[in-house]
């Protein structure tokens, strides 16, 4: 599907379909009543009839509409008018492209575009339109057999566009549409790394998909450290989790040098477990499945990667994706095994199924020690507390520069992928007091309270030298059996906002 952005009247555009707002108690958008001019009422009597109140969400598809050079116009509710905010306006457009996908139409023109969002303007207006409608059309079919792939039902939708005020808009237009199709890119990308199960998406396959985006972009170049480069490093947090495992760990490096020469780069350090059922700690069987998402904080790396290189981004960035199984084996990790990470500091493994931590606090020793980052994000579906927490709306965000959170939660409120700041007070630093070692990889105190936190204070016994942030996106970046892509959008937007604050050379 191609997407576009004009400016241009609603009656007179030759397509299949037009896409116009309503508000509810039946008022319709300037789109909607212009074409209800035109067509001497139609859109007032379906409203009579009770067929469109406006209530958000609700669509209606109308043909021959009189006065007008398109097959079909779409209605789409959009609740109230007072209350018509960004969480109203993606509903919209998800529902406006969900009802276009049911119909024969092969091109589109949606002016639900023109309505004005308080505080944004029609660049997020347009990008935020084509990530929801991205989504909506977004399909996982590499997976089946040749016979259902050939029989999958074709998409109709060829052209959508997405219409603005004036002439004068097309510029933001265009630049939202420029951004919103490189998130969706990075955001589909990620989504396909999760959706690919255990036994294909391997930390070797992963290695190999970051050779191909190097191959792809000429800006990123790939380094792949094997378990013998791991073993010189001294990472024996990350490799004692790789030990339960006959897939060798991989430690994926991904470089992105577009902005100034001196710059030091932003580093995102993205946990890639590309299946974790818990290690001798064994999970239980109920949709153990799903742990082939445990690798989406990695997969988020390879999508923001992509989405900066389609952009083009002036900046600096370094991702960083430590991939590894976690099973049970004769070699796996025992309860109360202690092993000696790359930083020195030993740690007693306390539960084999706290192995985020384990294989991120060695990259993230790398990340500083290798590149001295100006600022160092990671993602991991660390803990299933954050789901307890926050559910699937937002992403945990723990960090110990303020203004480095800030720019995140702001990111994610720009783009609709939102996360929530919980605390990393020094209070809990002695929750994962050990024994016989410097740290426990899981609370020796307190046993369920405050887990997201207690990963987080873990990670943060490594990072105490950089400016750094952790999003546990356990809840947000999968949810049920389908990966969402997040937080590609927040990590992408972040990254749009600090290769404009400093523009290069
Ligand atoms: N990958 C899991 C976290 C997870 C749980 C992600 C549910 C998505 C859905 C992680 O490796 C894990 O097992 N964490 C443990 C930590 C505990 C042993 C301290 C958890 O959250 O139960
Ligand atoms: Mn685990
Ligand atoms: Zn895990």
């Amino acid at each position: 599907m191609e997407y576009f952005v004009k400016s241009g009247n609603p009656e007179k555009q030759r397509v299949a379909c037009v896409v116009v707002g309503i508000f509810e108690r039946r008022s319709p958008s300037e789109a909607a009543n212009v074409i209800d001019k035109g067509s001497d009422g139609v859109i007032a009597s379906v409203m009579r009839r009770g067929d469109m109140d406006g209530k958000l969400g609700t669509t209606v598809i109308l043909h021959n509409v009189p006065g007008t050079f398109a097959d079909r116009v779409m209605l789409v509710g959009l609740g109230r008018e007072r209350s018509f905010d960004e969480t109203a306006f993606r509903k919209a457009s998800t529902a406006a492209a969900r009802a276009l996908r049911t119909t024969g139409a092969i091109d589109a023109v949606s002016y639900l575009t023109h309505i004005p969002v308080k505080g944004r303007d029609f660049q997020w207006n347009v990008a935020q339109a084509v990530l929801a409608t991205t989504d909506v059309y977004y399909r996982f079919d590499e997976c089946r057999g040749a016979k259902a792939r050939e029989a999958l039902p074709v998409q109709k939708l060829e052209r959508y566009t997405f219409d603005v005020p004036r002439r004068f808009d097309l510029p933001a237009g265009e630049k939202g549409l420029n951004e919103g199709l490189a998130i969706a890119a990075g955001v589909s990308l990620a989504k396909d790394l999760g959706h690919l199960p255990g036994n294909i998406c391997t930390p070797t396959y992963l290695a190999e998909q970051a050779k191909k985006l190097a191959a792809s972009y000429t800006p990123i170049k790939t380094k792949i450290l094997e378990k013998a480069d791991m073993e010189k490093l001294g990472m024996g947090a990350l490799l004692s989790v790789s030990r339960g495992s006959r897939q060798p760990p991989k430690l994926i490096v991904m470089e992105y040098m577009k902005g100034r020469k001196n710059e030091k780069p932003i580093a995102l350090v993205g946990k890639g477990l590309t299946f974790d059922a818990g290690g001798i700690s064994i999970k239980p069987a109920a949709a153990m499945d799903e742990m082939k998402f445990d690798m989406m904080g990695g997969a988020s790396v390879f999508g923001t990667m992509k989405a900066i290189a389609e952009l083009k981004l002036p900046i600096n960035v370094v991702g960083i994706v430590p991939a590894s199984e976690n099973l049970p084996d004769g070699d796996a990790n025992k309860p109360g095994d202690i092993v000696t990470s790359m930083a020195g500091i030993t740690i007693e493994v306390l539960n084999t199924d706290a192995e985020g931590r384990l294989i991120l606090c060695d990259a993230l020793t790398y990340a500083e020690q290798t590149y001295q980052p100006s600022f160092c994000i990671d993602m991991a579906t660390l803990t299933g507390a954050v789901i307890i927490a926050l559910g699937s709306v937002a992403s945990g965000l723990m960090t110990n520069h303020p203004a480095l959170g800030r720019a995140l939660l702001g990111a994610g409120e720009q783009v609709g992928d939102r996360a929530w700041e919980l605390p990393l007070w020094p209070e809990y630093d002695g929750n994962i007091a050990s024994e016989h070692a410097d740290i426990a990889n899981i609370a020796t105190k307190g046993a369920r309270e405050a887990g997201t936190i207690i990963g987080a204070t873990f990670l943060h016994r490594f990072t105490k030298n950089m400016k750094w942030a952790h999003l546990d996106v356990a809840g947000t970046a999968s949810i049920g059996k389908r990966a969402t892509g997040r937080p590609v959008p927040m990590l992408v937007q972040y990254l749009i906002n600090q290769a404009a604050r400093r523009p290069a050379r």
